[in-house]
């Protein structure tokens, strides 16, 4: 089934090159207090190593990631010229830099967060753009944040907690980005920064979702269960449970494929009732349904966006007489056709969506 998503981000092609105000794309954004495991949860998501991890204050700087499903390499070397690697990324900041090295991406985020904030744990609101072409990507725009912290450090302001929590309410107010509020197991979940601050700006849980990690890391002889079944506190969209890699993990450079596997088989084996709607894989699956469902409720506002624009280059069109003639004109017609073929693609893309069954068995509402 083509997605909801591509087809989005023609229509944003069409927008831009028209030169109307972009749409607000729905995205993932992570919230949730300093090391409570955001930047490694994103990173499975991606299915790639490449975030810079850690105790500490390691994500100083928003990062901005947008994932782009391209065709796998053998069918592009297939058609003429292209990117002769299977996954690659680019940065806003160096764009004529391919880099095929996902090692040379984390150092690139890290050298350009020191870049913008100092290399003594300041930290900034600028973000770094980083997208990542694959064959084995949703397309999907995820934002890794600063974590929430209370004392300042190095050559952080006296004001950090402040000055972080705007940066992230910053992302998170935007009613198109779905809030991942990362919680680890072994706090208490009434203390959650992160679910503070997504009711802040989300007070009926219409786009939280809550993602508890660290469930490997809990006292002897207590576990999430009831947690993660709601029943401390409910969370509309679901409530899913991950294990990341430790420090240790990542300090002997364990792969995210032994580190999924295993996440597996510790669900697996301490809460067996609940593996199938839990973990790392069924988390990225909750997310791009999620996306999907708000995507169709941003439709009808889209449709009526382009139906006016269609209409006032319609009437540009009228007033330039002879089309063929004008170039500026015979692009404006051709935008105009491929956005009106695009609303009806969205029309019928949105009402497959409505009759299939998507919702599963997570308690999703949308
Ligand atoms: P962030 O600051 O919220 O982005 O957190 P990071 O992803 O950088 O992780 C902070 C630290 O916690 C790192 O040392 C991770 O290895 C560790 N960590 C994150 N998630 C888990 C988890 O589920 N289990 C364990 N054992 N460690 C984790
Ligand atoms: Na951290
Ligand atoms: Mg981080």
């Amino acid at each position: 089934m083509e997605t909801l998503i591509p087809t989005i981000n023609r229509l944003q092609e069409v927008f831009l090159t028209v030169g109307a105000e972009i749409i607000q794309l729905p995205q993932i954004v992570v919230v949730g207090t300093q090391s409570s495991g955001k930047s490694s949860v994103l990173e499975s998501l991606v299915g790639r190593d490449f975030l810079p991890r850690g105790s500490g204050i390691v994500t100083r700087r928003p990062l901005v990631l947008q994932l782009v499903n391209v065709p796998p390499l053998k069918e592009r070397l297939k058609s003429e010229n292209g990117i002769k690697a299977e996954e690659w990324g680019t940065f806003l900041h160096c764009k004529n830099q391919i880099f095929t090295d996902f090692q040379e991406i984390r150092k690139e985020i890290e050298s350009e967060t020191n870049r913008g904030t100092g290399d003594n744990k300041g930290i900034s609101p600028d973000a770094i753009n980083l997208k990542i072409f694959s064959p084995n990507v949703l397309n999907l725009t995820l934002v890794d944040l600063p974590g929430i912290t209370k004392v300042p450090v190095g050559d952080q302001p006296e004001d950090i907690e402040a000055q972080v929590q705007e940066m992230i309410l910053s992302f998170i107010s935007n009613p198109n980005s779905l809030i991942l509020a990362v919680s680890p197991a072994n706090s208490d979940l009434a203390t959650s920064d992160a679910l503070k601050l997504a009711r802040e700006v989300d007070p009926e849980g219409r786009r939280t979702l809550l993602v508890v990690s660290k469930l490997d890391l809990m006292d002897a002889g207590t576990d999430a269960l009831e947690v993660l079944l709601g029943r401390v506190i409910p969370i509309r969209l679901g409530i899913i449970g991950v294990v990341n890699r430790s420090q240790h993990d990542i300090n002997t450079q364990k792969t995210l494929q032994d580190s999924l596997k295993d996440e597996q088989a510790f669900l697996q084996r301490h809460y067996p009732s609940l593996a199938s709607r839990a973990g790392s894989r069924y988390l990225a699956k909750t997310l791009s349904r999620l996306l999907m469902h708000h995507i169709r409720d941003c439709l009808p506002d889209l449709k009526t966006r382009v139906t006016v624009l269609s209409s006032q280059y319609q009437a540009q069109l009228n007033s330039y007489g002879q089309p063929v003639e004008d170039h500026s004109a015979t692009l404006l017609q051709i935008v105009t056709k491929f956005a009106s073929d695009y609303c009806n693609t969205i029309e019928g893309t949105a009402r497959h969506i409505q009759t299939s069954e998507l919702c599963g068995g997570a308690r999703i509402c949308y």
